[in-house]
């Protein structure tokens, strides 16, 4: 089972500026609750404890704020800043300590999944031994997102492309990735792209050419949103608010989560209630006790 896994959660936001000025993006709103905690929530339903957040220089205390040393998910959270955005598999090289070669999940910090059967498709991928695996959604718009062309079924994952400018199928490669151990050596060989970053697709290319790349599909009952624009994130927010004032459930309420995977009890509850105060969320955590 893979038991560690990385949120990166650092970029300058630059296309939701100024609302990313003074904020890191991740910890803007979804609804009600920061966007950071839905990609936590993720990692926490695929049974991972051990998470490392790489936040953008400057802003760790931002994210303390949020997550004290004493507030208790039963999780063992570590931050490492990152000093500007090299690109997505840099989260390796700085990871490279904190993964001490073991298997390893990592999830963008601005990544939304929604969906009935997600919860064993999470523990599922997280039971991945070697090689390395992707979750890939249907999409309308696929250049604008990494995309993989896959066999007539589904089987075998055929081509895999950064953003193309030429359609090569509906596919999008989600944010969400499971690597074994090779994943730190395979990182410190990428050389930049033309952009300038380091391209998580070239990483997941090391994977394929040596025939060890796999892909779990999140199907047509599954979400998978994006907070890339204000626009986006306005839409997400408004899915949460429909889905949570519908059911009377929240989506990525960490502490409900935590409580079933029975990694914190009622005390721990009453602790989050007072560190959150008389609010909402505090409501609904009653409720949960
Ligand atoms: O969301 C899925 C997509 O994410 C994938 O389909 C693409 O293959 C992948 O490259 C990525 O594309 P984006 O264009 O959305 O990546 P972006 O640069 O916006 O970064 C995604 C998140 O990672 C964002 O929350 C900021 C954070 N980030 C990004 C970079 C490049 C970092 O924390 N550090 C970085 O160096």
């Amino acid at each position: 089972m893979i038991k560690k896994g990385i949120i990166l959660a650092g970029g300058m936001g630059t296309r939701m500026s100024p609302l990313t000025k003074a904020v890191n993006k991740q910890l803007l709103p979804i609804y009600d609750k920061p966007l950071i905690y839905y990609p936590l929530s993720i990692l926490m339903l695929a049974k991972i404890k051990n998470i490392l957040i790489i936040v953008n220089k400057g802003q760790l205390n931002q994210y303390k704020k949020l997550f004290p040393k004493n507030k208790n998910l039963g999780l063992n959270i570590s931050f490492k800043e990152q000093d500007k955005p090299r690109g997505l598999p840099d989260a390796f090289l700085i990871g490279e300590k904190f993964i001490n070669n073991s298997n390893i999940a990592m999830i963008l910090g601005d990544n939304f999944f929604y969906g009935q059967n997600l919860s064993k498709l999470l523990r599922d991928c997280a039971k991945l031994k070697q090689g390395a695996k992707v979750v890939l959604h249907n999409v309308k718009n696929p250049e604008s997102f990494g995309v993989a062309k896959t066999d007539k079924k589904n089987r075998k994952i055929l081509r895999i492309v950064e953003k193309p400018k030429r359609f090569i199928s509906n596919y999008a490669v989600t944010g969400l990735y499971f690597f074994d151990k090779k994943v730190v050596n395979y990182a410190k060989k990428l050389k930049p792209s033309k952009r300038g970053e380091l391209e998580i697709i070239d990483l997941i290319n090391q994977y394929k050419k040596t025939n060890k790349l796999s892909a779990e599909f999140i199907g047509r009952g599954g979400a998978w949103l994006d907070t890339g624009s204000i626009s986006d994130y306005y839409k997400t927010s408004a899915f949460v608010q429909a889905i949570e004032n519908r059911q009377g459930f929240k989506i990525a309420c960490l502490e409900e989560i935590a409580l079933l995977n029975k990694w914190i009890n009622k005390k721990d509850i009453l602790d989050s209630i007072k560190f959150y105060g008389n609010c909402e969320y505090s409501s609904y955590l009653k409720k949960l006790i």
